[in-house]
Parts: structure tokens; C-alpha cells; sequence
């Protein structure tokens, strides 16, 4: 039953053909309106639907072929897994996991034997890769005021039309500072290394350097950051009191303290790596430690309760491996407070017996006067009616 019914469409077939001999041998009418859109850009490795339509002029035993195909060296190359719809007249065909190979114009073909033929104008799909890594190694040690190189490397993209951009604190490094290397990788995408050449400088420790890499088929561009490690020697150096302030400038820095007060004098220099700090005293034939533990770092210097031995010259002196510095003060230890606050007592003492003294000899002399001018005659004076009885 099956074969017979095959073998009559076969035969039904050929009889058309040799009905119209203008159909299948000779090429159809060419009028059929084939539409496909122009462009279509797919990331690598995605699966992308190419489709088409045309004006629907089908008759319900016609047949319909569709398919699309590329030109490579004046030949057609179909592709596979195209599906044909005759509901809505459309065709389109799946391609899985899209390489770079794969970029080329597929143009839409669609035959309707018997009736007509036609070829869109083509879709051109182009391929881009985004970056699959990208990184800012490690850079040398930076140090102050030398030259040092900032390194950027995106890999793996596609096409090679991308731009780097290097931005310093915010700022948009200017392209002179900026070397770039391109290369092809063995998979057809390609890699770049962005090089940024600048001298740090003190204020650029801790900094943030950004790479950014734009490129026209990417959804949007891919930054990285570096924070800056810049090394460099202790710049400044300030010594904080915390009971009274350190007074003066440069090598006249003196301190005032009251015999039995604490001294708490700390050293802050910047610095990176965090410098050394020590303390010595100047003991006139040369420096020798401030306090115990020797050789022990310390930005403090700690005196329990100063004593007049303890005035002198103190050196804070500060280093790494990029530079050293150092600042003094002299310690003046007052035991003058308390000398004063003793005489001061002596004094108001002596002032206060001179004063009852002085209250005496007045009285003495109010009474000598009051004597004298007779006013009380009543009055007898038991020394001087002793006085007078004596006489
Ligand atoms: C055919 O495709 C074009 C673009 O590809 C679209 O504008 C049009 O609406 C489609 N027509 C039909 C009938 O689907
Ligand atoms: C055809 O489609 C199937 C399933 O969608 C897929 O697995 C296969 O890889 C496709 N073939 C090509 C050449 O794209
Ligand atoms: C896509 O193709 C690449 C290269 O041909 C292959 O390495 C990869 O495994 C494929 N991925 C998938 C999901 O098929
Ligand atoms: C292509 O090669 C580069 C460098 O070897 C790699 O980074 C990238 O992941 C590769 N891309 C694909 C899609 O295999
Ligand atoms: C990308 O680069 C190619 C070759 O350098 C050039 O022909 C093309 O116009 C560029 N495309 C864009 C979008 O810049
Ligand atoms: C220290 O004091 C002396 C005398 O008062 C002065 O001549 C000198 O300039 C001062 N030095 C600094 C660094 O302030
Ligand atoms: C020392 O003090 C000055 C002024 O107050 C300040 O600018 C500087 O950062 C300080 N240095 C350190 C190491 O604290
Ligand atoms: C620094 O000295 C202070 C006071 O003498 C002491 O308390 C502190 O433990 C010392 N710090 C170090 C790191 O030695
Ligand atoms: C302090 O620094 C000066 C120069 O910067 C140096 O000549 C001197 O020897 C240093 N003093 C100490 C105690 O380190």
C-alpha cells in the first residue's frame, strides 16, 4: 500500500515537471519577496536564530523549500537545522554555540517549485567577545619620585577595536603616558596589555588607579582597579605632649615640666613602610637610648615622674629603607614652683608678723598719746603706778 502510494507521487511528481519544464530546471519566477533583517551581532558561544519571511502565495499541495547559506570561495554553503513553517511563511535556522567562524552574511533562500522563487538581500552577523579575564598584576614596588609602570592585560576579546583608558585618582591619564601591546590569541580573539608610566609621588600612596576598557560591541565597558603602594621615607615628624605642649620651632623645641610630673612625648612620623621610631637622650658624649627596651620601636617616651637629672636633649629619630629623619627638645625640669611657693610662705610669714608688729607699736603709741594729753585720769596704769610707786 505505502510503496504504491509513493511511487504515484513520484510519478505525479515527474509529470509536473514535464508539464512545466520552466519550474525546477530552468529556474522559477523570480519574484518572491524574501525579508531578513541586516545585521545580527551575537557573543561568542551563543546560540543565535537566524529567520526570514516572505509574502505567503502557497496553495495547499504546494511544496516549499527553505534555507540559509553563506558564500565561501564562490560556493553556497547551506546551514543546517533550518525549519520551515507554512502557517506563518517563515524560516529559520539555529546556530548552536556561535564561533568566530561563524561571522559571514546568510542569505535567505525560498522555493516554492511550480510557483516561484527568491533570496533575502542577507543578514550579516558579526561576533564579538567580551573580555574573559582581565587583571592588573601586582606592579614592582613603587617608589617616590622613580619611574614605575602600572600594567593592564584584558584577554580574550573580539574584535580587536577596543580603547583602554587609565584614570589617576579620577583624573583621565593622558595618552602620551599610556603604551598599549595587541595580540592575537591562537583561538582568534585577542588579548591587550595597557601600560601606564608615571613617578608617584607621597600623596599617591593609598590612591586608586582605574583601567578601563571600552569597546564599541560590548554592553557596557569593564573597569578594574589598583590601589597604589607607594614606599617612601618619613617626610614629617611631629611630637605631641600630653600634659603640656612642646614649645618652638626646628632644633629650639623646649619643653617645661615641674620636678615629679610624668613626661609623655610622642613621635609621629608618616612614612611607608611605618618607619622605625626610637628615643635617645643626648648625654653629652653622645647618644644612648631613652629608655629600656633597647632597639625596641616606640613612638613614645615615657618618664614616670621627671627629676632634675632627667633635662637634657631628646632625639627622636625615625627610619626605613627609604629614608631617615630625626627632631629634638630639650627638657627643662622647674623645681622653681617650688622654691617659689617657699618663699612666698616665708614671705607672707615675715609680712604677717611685721604687720602684727607694726599693730602693737601703734596701739602703744595711741595709748602713749591718750596718756599724755590727760584724758583719762581715772585711769592707772598698773606698770606705771608700779613705776611711780617705785619712785
Ligand atoms: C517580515 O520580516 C520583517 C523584517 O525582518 C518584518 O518587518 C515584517 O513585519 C515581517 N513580516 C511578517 C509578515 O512577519
Ligand atoms: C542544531 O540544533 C540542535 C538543537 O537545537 C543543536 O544541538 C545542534 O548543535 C544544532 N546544529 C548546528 C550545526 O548548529
Ligand atoms: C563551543 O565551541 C567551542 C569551540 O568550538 C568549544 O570549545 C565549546 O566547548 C563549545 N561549547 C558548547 C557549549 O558547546
Ligand atoms: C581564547 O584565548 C584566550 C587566551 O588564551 C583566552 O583568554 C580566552 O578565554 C579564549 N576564548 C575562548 C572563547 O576560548
Ligand atoms: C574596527 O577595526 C577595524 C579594523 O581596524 C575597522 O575596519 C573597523 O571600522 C572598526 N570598527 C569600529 C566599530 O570601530
Ligand atoms: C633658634 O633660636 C635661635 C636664637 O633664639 C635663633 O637664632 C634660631 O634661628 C632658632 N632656630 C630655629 C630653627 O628656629
Ligand atoms: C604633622 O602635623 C602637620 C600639621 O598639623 C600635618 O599636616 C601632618 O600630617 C602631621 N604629620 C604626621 C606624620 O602626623
Ligand atoms: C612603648 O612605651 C610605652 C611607655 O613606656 C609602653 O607602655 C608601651 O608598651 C611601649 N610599646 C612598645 C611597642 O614597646
Ligand atoms: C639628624 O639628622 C641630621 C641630618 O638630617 C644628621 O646630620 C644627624 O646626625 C641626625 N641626628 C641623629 C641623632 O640621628
Amino acid at each position: 500500500m505505502m510503496s504504491t502510494e509513493v511511487f504515484l507521487c513520484l510519478v505525479l511528481v515527474l509529470l509536473s515537471d514535464v508539464l512545466h519544464p520552466w519550474s525546477e530546471a530552468e529556474g522559477l519566477v523570480v519574484g518572491l519577496e524574501v525579508h531578513q533583517s541586516a545585521r545580527l551581532s551575537a557573543a561568542l558561544g551563543e546560540t543565535v536564530t537566524l529567520h526570514c519571511n516572505f509574502t505567503c502565495t502557497l496553495q495547499g499541495r504546494d511544496r516549499l523549500y527553505g534555507k540559509f547559506y553563506r558564500v565561501e570561495g564562490g560556493k553556497n554553503i547551506y546551514t543546517d537545522n533550518n525549519t520551515v513553517s507554512r502557517t506563518t511563511c517563515t524560516v529559520s535556522s539555529i546556530i548552536a554555540n556561535i564561533t568566530l567562524e561563524s561571522e559571514a552574511v546568510y542569505y535567505c533562500e525560498v522555493k516554492i517549485p511550480t510557483q516561484t522563487q527568491g533570496t533575502g538581500s542577507g543578514t550579516a552577523v558579526t561576533v564579538y567577545a567580551e573580555p574573559s579575564s582581565m587583571e592588573i598584576p601586582e606592579p614592582q614596588t613603587l617608589v617616590v619620585d622613580t619611574e614605575a609602570l602600572l600594567s593592564c592585560a584584558v584577554n580574550g576579546f573580539y574584535p580587536q577595536n577596543i580603547s583602554v583608558t587609565w584614570f589617576h585618582r579620577d583624573l583621565q591619564v593622558p595618552l602620551t603616558s599610556i603604551t598599549n601591546h595587541l595580540t592575537t590569541n591562537r583561538n582568534g580573539t585577542f588579548s591587550l596589555t595597557s601600560q601606564y608610566r608615571f613617578t608617584p609621588a607621597v600623596r599617591d600612596n593609598g590612591i586608586v588607579c582605574r583601567c578601563q576598557a571600552s569597546h564599541p560591541a560590548w554592553r557596557c565597558h569593564v573597569t578594574l582597579e589598583g590601589v597604589l603602594d607607594v614606599n617612601y621615607g618619613p617626610q614629617s615628624l611631629n611630637l605631641t605632649s600630653q600634659n603640656r605642649p612642646v614649645l618652638g620651632e626646628g632644633s629650639n623645641k623646649t619643653l617645661e615640666l615641674p620636678e615629679e610630673s610624668p613626661l609623655d612625648v610622642s613621635c609621629w612620623p608618616d612614612g611607608n613602610p611605618r618607619p622605625w621610631t626610637g628615643w635617645f637622650k643626648d648625654r653629652g658624649d653622645g647618644l644612648t637610648p631613652a629608655e629600656p627596651p633597647v632597639g625596641c620601636s616606640n613612638e613614645t617616651l615615657h618618664v614616670g615622674a621627671v627629676q632634675r637629672e632627667d633635662e637634657g636633649v631628646y632625639w627622636c629619630v625615625v627610619k626605613n629603607s627609604y629614608g631617615e629623619r630625626n627632631t629634638s627638645f630639650t627638657l627643662l625640669v622647674v623645681v622653681h614652683d617650688y622654691v617659689t611657693s617657699f618663699i612666698a610662705r616665708l614671705l607672707a610669714t615675715v609680712i604677717f608678723f611685721f604687720l602684727v608688729a607694726l599693730m602693737l607699736i601703734c596701739t602703744n603709741i595711741i595709748q602713749d598719746n591718750r596718756r599724755r594729753t590727760g584724758l583719762n585720769h581715772g585711769e592707772r596704769e598698773p606698770g606705771l603706778s608700779g613705776l611711780k610707786e617705785d619712785d
